[in-house]
């Protein structure tokens, strides 16, 4: 249980600055659990809180977990240079929210994206010590070999890495294309595995991180959904 004034709760959850969340509240745009409220000093229960802002709902969240399918041409970066940025996709209440993805997919990647206000599940989240397997989809320039699927599976040595990386799956699904599982999340570690392994990757997408499957989250490219408890529960480390 934990109660905080209606204009804190109302900028918490991104709706702008405390003034002029106080001027909404004054100006009759707020109705809590169904009901206008117009004093901001309220002490409001955030349990289960509903609020109403300009007639749409929204349900009070202290943090947000969101998954985004992310088309390509889009940056990850927080300071984007060459494309637009991942956040432009996502309502700009999120962005006062002050959101951020989780780990990176280069520009031209498209697929599964975690997106969120909780710096530890971040910080969790792209602990290189957290062996979360995350699975791609890889269209490759040249044929698939067997040899090349072995080097993948036993280890690549990659320049600046002190050991091979290995692949935990590496099958080939066709003439050019491959499912990888990954458990480290090294730049551009699919398309450099493939590289040094004397192929080059044409295009990579991202299926599913941990049991967390981006085709069961009923996602168009370039749309986003909310992540509830159980979906957070397939993140963990198998
Ligand atoms: N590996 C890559 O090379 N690029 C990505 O975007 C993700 C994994």
């Amino acid at each position: 249980m934990s109660k905080l004034s209606l204009d804190r709760i109302l900028q918490s959850q991104g709706f702008g600055t405390r003034k002029y969340c106080r001027a909404l509240i004054e100006d009759g745009e707020v109705a809590v659990n169904g009901t206008i409220v117009d004093s901001y000093k309220s002490a409001i229960e955030t349990d289960g809180l509903v609020l109403t802002v300009f007639d749409e709902e929204w349900r009070y969240r202290e943090h947000v977990y969101i998954a985004l399918y992310k088309p390509a041409g889009y940056e990850c970066s927080r300071k984007p240079s060459h494309h637009p940025g991942v956040l432009t996709l996502l309502p700009e209440q999120f962005t006062w929210r002050e959101v951020q993805p989780v780990g990176r997919l280069d520009h031209d990647t498209t697929g599964l994206l975690l997106i969120s206000d909780d710096g530890p599940f971040i910080h969790a989240q792209s602990s290189p010590k957290r062996h979360v397997p995350k699975v791609y989809q890889a269209t490759t320039a040249e044929p698939v070999t067997e040899a090349l699927v072995a080097h993948m599976l036993s280890g690549v040595q990659l320049h600046d890495e002190p050991a091979p990386l290995a692949a935990l799956v590496c099958e080939r699904r066709g003439d050019n294309q491959l499912e990888i599982v990954l458990e480290q999340g090294k730049y551009h570690q699919v398309k450099r595995m493939l590289a040094a392994a004397g192929n080059h990757c044409s295009t990579l997408h991202r299926s599913a991180i941990g049991g967390l499957q981006l085709a069961d989250l009923g996602l168009n490219e370039g749309e986003w959904c909310f992540l509830e408890e159980e979906q957070l529960a397939l993140l963990a480390p198998a």
